[in-house]
């Protein structure tokens, strides 16, 4: 992680926004939005400008599923583990992906091509087993539907 540009978009945040606590989700999500993720490298300079624990922080940025720890691959797909999608067999869903993509869930290939990752109703229950793929919804994910998201992600 660039330690010397979070640091500035944490500065220009507390600048525009102030220091109260009501501001560290905020914050943590623009950050992700500016670096991409957010390393525990991070966490110091967020909890001094909260006047925070190092702890505290810690504890929101793993609370929550939708902050990114590590860089993401270049290709994102979420698979919607929530209970219409598992109903509709997303757990055999997330094996077989898991297998084509060649990435265990919550986790980025080794090449940096593909993030499995999980994700809590799209909204779209009644169509699945449901995913995103690079943001996009699709639905109905069958084997076939896996063969051309791998075909998608592989460039
Ligand atoms: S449960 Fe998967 S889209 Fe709602």
């Amino acid at each position: 992680m660039d330690l010397a540009a979070a640091e500035l978009v944490i500065a220009d945040w507390i600048d525009a926004q102030g220091d109260e606590r009501d501001q560290l989700l905020p914050l943590l999500h623009h950050l992700q939005r500016e670096i991409g993720y957010i390393d525990d490298a991070a966490i110091p300079f967020i909890a001094a400008a909260f006047n925070l624990s190092r702890a505290d922080v810690h504890g929101v940025l793993t609370f929550y599923h939708d902050f990114r720890r590590k860089p993401a691959g270049r290709h994102i797909v979420k698979l919607c583990r929530a209970e219409s999608c598992q109903a509709r067999g997303g757990a055999a869903i997330e094996a077989a992906a898991s297998r084509r993509l060649g990435v265990a869930m919550g986790e980025t290939r080794r090449d940096g091509q593909i993030s499995l990752e999980p994700v809590y109703c799209l909204g779209l229950c009644a169509i699945g087993p449901n995913a995103l793929v690079d943001g996009r919804p699709v639905a109905r994910i069958d084997a076939a539907m896996l063969d051309t998201i791998a075909a998608e992600v592989a460039v």
